[in-house]
């Protein structure tokens, strides 16, 4: 989890964007790629796998995404994208599968389909197995809920999980979108990171983030930015955001993303992007330093409510 105050460097000799930290026993740039932007690239797979590729060869060497994401589109993205050798971390995530509708998931939480959703990301991802897997809970954040059948007690799913990982289907275990308890009662499990909606705007995990820190878990937030879905509240909105931007000569965006990067130790970031511009200014972000000022003008900054729930 500890972040290195020197900036590593890749095995290909890349300089590690945000200088490096460690995650599921492993030295990963602390700037990392989220992928479930690419869904909007299904049109366009070439420039798909070429936003992947930029970012691997940009030093990127933790990639964010879930066979859930394009139902098996992005992974298959991911997986033309890697050559040999490239030693990138794959983080992915069970607890959903694709459906039709404005949130195109349904909950996928009981033991069974967290095994299948695993062995689904491995065909996809043509591994024998995957570095990371988050179990994707269904108890905060922006989202789907759990009903019926669906509503499964923690310990239940971290027994599949460990098993998983005993059996060498999974490196590491993560555990996203969960609460207080849950995180208490996973932590035994030996977890890597704690993956749930965090940023500029949306703080109320705090307590879970200090947890983290003490722990020596990392903190890989999603929706760094606020997510691209109408109606929840944009990092970018922001007055104090602006203002940072328009002094430091950055975009309001990198300004949320070193806002985080500073804000705690083990930080890893997965800013979700599907245009390669962005992709180069997200990875520039570890250049920025924040002075105290500017800190705390935007730790003012107060949590924002959705406009429209996502679900
Ligand atoms: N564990 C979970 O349940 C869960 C849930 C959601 C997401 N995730 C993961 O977290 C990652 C990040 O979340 P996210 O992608 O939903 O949201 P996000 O990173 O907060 O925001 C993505 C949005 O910001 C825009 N953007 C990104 N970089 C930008 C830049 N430099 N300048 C201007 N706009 C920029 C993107 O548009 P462009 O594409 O046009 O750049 C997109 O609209 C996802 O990709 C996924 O891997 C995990």
């Amino acid at each position: 989890m500890a972040a290195d105050p020197t900036v590593g460097r890749h095995v290909n000799g890349t300089r590690r964007p945000g200088g490096s930290a460690t995650l599921a026993g492993r030295s990963v740039a602390r700037i990392g790629y989220g992928a479930m932007q690419l869904e909007r690239l299904r049109g366009d797979r070439e420039a798909a796998v070429a936003v992947v590729r930029r970012a691997i060869d940009a030093g990127v060497d933790h990639i964010d995404t879930a066979q859930f994401y394009g139902d098996g589109f992005v992974n298959g993205v991911i997986r033309d994208a890697i050559r040999p050798g490239d030693d990138v971390l794959i983080a992915s995530k069970v607890g959903a599968e694709p459906s039709a509708g404005r949130i195109p998931l349904r909950a996928a939480q009981r033991p069974e389909q967290l095994r299948d959703g695993v062995e689904q990301n491995l065909r996809s991802l043509h591994l024998d197995q995957i570095p990371l897997v988050n179990l994707r809970r269904l108890d905060s954040g922006p989202g789907l809920r759990a009903s019926g059948d669906q509503v499964v007690d923690i310990d239940d799913q971290l027994e599949v999980m460990t098993a998983m990982r005993d059996e060498g289907l999974i490196g590491a275990i993560g555990v996203s979108s969960v609460e207080m308890d849950g995180l208490r009662r996973a932590i035994p499990a030996g977890i890597a990171c704690v993956q749930n909606a965090y940023s500029l705007v949306a703080r109320g995990d705090e307590d879970m983030l200090e947890l983290c820190v003490a722990e020596g878990i990392s903190w890989v937030p999603y929706f760094p930015l606020g997510s691209a879905f109408p109606g929840l509240p944009k990092v970018t909105d922001e007055e104090a955001v602006l203002a940072a931007a328009d002094a430091l000569g950055r975009t309001p965006s990198q300004i949320g993303l070193a806002w985080l990067l500073q804000h705690a130790p083990n930080v890893l970031l997965i800013p979700g992007t599907a245009d390669i511009a962005h992709l180069e200014a997200n990875l520039a972000v570890g250049e920025i330093v924040l002075d105290a000022a500017t800190v705390a003008a935007l730790d003012s900054v107060p949590t924002r409510a959705p406009q429209t729930p996502l679900g």
